[in-house]
């Protein structure tokens, strides 16, 4: 069943183990064979990496498919594309599901657009992405955007779209069912993608649709900034309906296009069947091409911009789809407003695949292409596809890294239950409670933190010491304890710090005093019981002080032996008492662990960190106050599994305590929020272990298998 991970076994501090399969798994036999419980637990479908947001892949790898307002624990595959969808609980921490109106919801409309999330709070409100193959590579990243009337008042609204720091595009909806699509190509410098909606005070917010795809080889190429997708054809399409995944490996989405004076042409013989290209352009778009009517004429389009201070890439598609004479030629050349543009004197070859694009970005209000044949083509020019993309210069820096580190760590070290999502500092505004220093299109630094009055508890943070461009550092109205650290006079644009109303203990530093006195920093210490200023600290330590303090603490030595010594006597009754009437000390057990829904969700800073689901509901990471690292199980509304299957399963696990059992922390019942919160195994899923299938670690050897059986026999053994 379990196996813990104590460091008995060499291996073992590596392979701390399990689960949440096998978990799941055995708790259901247990309970159907020595509760004869109806009930079938936790039938887990898909456990995932203890990694934030690293999903159980589709068929594409590094694919991230969020339909953006279902319900949490919710997925479907969709069947158009076969692809997984999921919801985005585990990738945002605000904003609200709703369903849009059924005036627009029909059966023919695409299942992510039915339903979406709304911002009605905050000026910003950002998903954080992070694919499994990291920053450095190239993905595309799709939005989509259909109103439908979800709130029924018949705004349809309007809102920036930023990706990371810097502006992506605005979202602007003709109407309640236009659907808007965003897609970028993009090459994070971090692995965490953040795409942040920004309210701009016209209507509120939303999104319906949010995914990911990774390009293997970037064949998309830009010299610096980020690619918008502005245009992509399939020119001769003779279905005029679009392609996307399967038929296109990365799920690009090809819209069809003709034109007027020309006709289509097409093969029903695959294009590039035996060759891997550097594009995987799709069979299906590169099957049908565009010629002119008049084989002696031009291909001419153009595309109307408006601003030519805007910048393009251009990709221009070709295959032959002729088996062409001896006496036969193709050969063209392009020009882009008159001017040559690409390659000269292109031929393209037959059944495959071949792409001309500019190195340089191209700009002007209008591109007019115009594709002509060469003199002694005998046939006209074509064109099977092409993408147009539109450069976004990511000109704004984000807020520096070691800054980003800081108050992250600071903020998972107090669970911070403020809107904290995205970027520190940018886009629009800082966090609430940050100031950042204004760089121009440097990286912002942070130098100033306002945690006053937010709840924090424990010692005051060493990650601080990480935010060293820190001028105004205010933690007043806190339950902050320990002492006043010495690195906090090592921050050296600190000008104020107030502590004020904490209960800090020990003495102020002195290098602290000494500037607070040369007026270099605001300090304020005040309503802290325990905190002396230095000259009482000095005199209590030359005196009475330690001598006061071996009396305190040999005293409550000797109580916590008699408390213990009483506890211990108490529990062998309790034992008695348990063969009489174990529910009564169950009930009295389960009381004692009891954990107030708010404190859960304190726990698992609101559910932020998913590690994996099941029948029962989905698991989250959490952190005690203490600093214990906890798997929290709550129970899903949807879940068919009730209390009864609940209890049994928390009494279960009170009653058992084994080396090799995962044992139960605590658990949570308040109406119908329910809850178990379970010791957190570090290491992982066994599964990925045995099987080998995680390569970062060495496999394991046959005698390590024999003993995780034997440990696993024991665990089963002591139920
Ligand atoms: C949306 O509709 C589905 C049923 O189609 C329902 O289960 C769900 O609760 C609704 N969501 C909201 C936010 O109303
Ligand atoms: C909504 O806007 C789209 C895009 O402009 C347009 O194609 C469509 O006809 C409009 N629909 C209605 C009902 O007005
Ligand atoms: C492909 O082209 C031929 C003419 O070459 C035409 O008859 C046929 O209808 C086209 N196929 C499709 C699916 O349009
Ligand atoms: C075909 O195009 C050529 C060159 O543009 C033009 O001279 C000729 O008149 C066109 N023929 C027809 C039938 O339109
Ligand atoms: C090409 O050759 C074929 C015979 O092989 C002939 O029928 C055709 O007219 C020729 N076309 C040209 C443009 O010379
Ligand atoms: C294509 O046409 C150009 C210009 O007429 C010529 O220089 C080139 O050799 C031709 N290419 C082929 C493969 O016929
Ligand atoms: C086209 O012209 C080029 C030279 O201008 C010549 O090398 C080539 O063979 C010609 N192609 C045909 C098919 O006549
Ligand atoms: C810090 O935040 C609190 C509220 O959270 C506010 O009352 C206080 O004025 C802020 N301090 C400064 C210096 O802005
Ligand atoms: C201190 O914080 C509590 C809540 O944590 C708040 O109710 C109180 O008003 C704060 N006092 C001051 C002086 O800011
Ligand atoms: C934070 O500061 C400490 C002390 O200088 C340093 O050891 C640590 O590497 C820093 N952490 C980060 C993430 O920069
Ligand atoms: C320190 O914080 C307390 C409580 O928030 C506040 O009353 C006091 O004015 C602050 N002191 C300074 C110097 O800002």
């Amino acid at each position: 069943m379990f196996v813990e991970c104590r460091g008995t076994y060499a291996w073992s501090s590596k392979v701390c183990l399990i689960f949440l399969q096998v978990f799941a798994l055995t708790i259901s036999m247990e309970e159907s064979v020595a509760l004869a419980s109806d009930g079938v637990f936790g039938d887990s479908e898909s456990v995932i990496n203890h990694k934030p947001a690293r999903r159980k892949l589709d068929d594409i790898a590094g694919s991230i498919n969020i339909d953006c307002g279902i319900p949490e624990d919710f997925k479907y595959i969709d069947a158009k594309t076969g692809l997984q969808y999921t919801s985005d609980a585990g990738f945002i921490s605000s904003g609200i599901n709703k369903n849009i109106s059924s005036k627009f919801s029909s059966t023919t409309l695409h299942k992510s657009l039915t339903n979406v999330r709304r911002f009605p709070q905050g000026k910003r409100n950002c998903y954080t992405l992070r694919p499994p193959e990291g920053h450095g590579t190239m993905y595309l990243i799709r939005a989509s955007f259909m109103y439908g009337n979800y709130d029924e008042l018949n705004q349809v609204p309007q809102f920036d779209l930023y990706i990371g720091v810097n502006m992506w595009d605005s979202v602007k909806l003709d109407n309640a069912s236009h659907l808007v699509m965003k897609e970028i190509l993009h090459a994070p410098s971090d692995d965490d993608i953040y795409v942040c909606l920004v309210n701009i005070g016209c209507g509120e917010p939303f999104i319906s649709s949010l995914e990911v795809r990774h390009f293997h080889d970037s064949s998309y190429r830009t010299e610096s900034g980020s690619l918008a997708l502005y245009r992509r054809l399939d020119a001769g399409s003779t279905t005029n309906e679009i392609v996307r995944f399967k038929d296109d490996a990365y799920d690009r989405i090809w819209f069809p296009y003709n034109l007027p004076d020309c006709e289509s042409l097409n093969t029903t013989v695959p294009i590039d069947s035996h060759a891997e290209t550097e594009y995987k352009l799709p069979s299906k778009v590169m099957t049908t091409a565009i010629r002119p009517m008049n084989s002696s004429a031009s291909l001419d389009f153009d595309f109307y911009i408006g601003d030519s201070t805007l910048e393009f890439y251009v990709y221009m598609h070709f295959a032959e789809l002729e088996a062409l004479q001896e006496n036969q030629t193709r050969n063209f050349s392009i020009t882009l407003n008159g001017n040559p543009w690409g390659e000269a004197n292109i031929v393209p070859k037959y059944l495959h695949s071949r792409t001309v694009n500019n190195k340089q970005p191209v700009r002007g209000s209008k591109l007019k292409f115009s594709i002509h044949k060469t003199l002694n083509s005998s046939l006209p020019p074509i064109l099977n596809a092409m993408e147009i993309y539109m450069v976004k210069g990511l000109l704004q820096a984000p807020t520096c890294q070691e800054d980003v580190n800081g108050i992250s760590r600071i903020k998972s070290f107090y669970l911070v239950e403020k809107n904290w999502q995205g970027d520190p500092c940018a886009p629009v505004q800082p966090w609430d409670g940050l100031t950042c220093s204004n760089n121009g299109y440097e990286s912002p630094r942070i130098i100033s933190l306002n945690l006053s009055s937010s709840g924090l508890r424990g010692k005051i943070s060493p990650s601080l010491f990480n935010l060293t461009a820190l001028q105004f550092l205010d933690l007043s109205n806190n339950s902050l304890t320990g002492e006043l650290p010495e690195f906090l006079s090592r921050l050296s644009f600190l000008t104020a710090l107030n502590v004020t109303g904490n209960k800090l203990s020990g003495s102020v530093p002195p290098d602290l005093i000494a500037r607070s006195e040369k007026g270099l920093l605001s300090l304020s210490v005040a309503n802290n019981p325990d905190l002396c200023t230095s000259a009482q600290c000095k005199e209590n330590k030359n005196s009475v002080g330690p001598i006061v303090a071996a009396v305190v603490s040999s005293l409550v030595i000797i109580f916590l032996a008699l408390v213990i010594i009483w506890s211990l006597k108490r529990r062998k009754k309790a034992t008695k008492s348990l063969v009489r009437s174990p529910e009564e000390t169950w009930s009295l057990k389960m009381e004692n662990q009891r954990f107030r829904y708010s404190e859960i969700v304190s726990i698992t800073n609101n559910f932020q960190t998913v590690i994996g689901t099941g029948g029962f509901g989905t698991v989250y990471h959490g952190c005690m106050l203490n600093g214990a690292q906890v798997a929290v199980k709550m129970l899903s509304q949807s879940s068919k599994q009730g209390i009864k299957e609940f209890r049994n399963e928390a009494r279960f696990l009170m009653r058992v305590h084994h080396r090799n059992l995962a044992s139960l922390v605590g658990y949570c019942h308040e109406g119908t929020d329910m809850g178990l919160i379970y010791e957190y195994m570090a290491g992982g899923n066994l599964q990925n272990y045995l099987s080998g299938a995680d390569i970062s670690t060495s496999p394991l050897s046959w005698r390590e298998r024999l003993q995780i059986a034997v440990d696993a026999a024991q665990g089963e053994k002591a139920n």
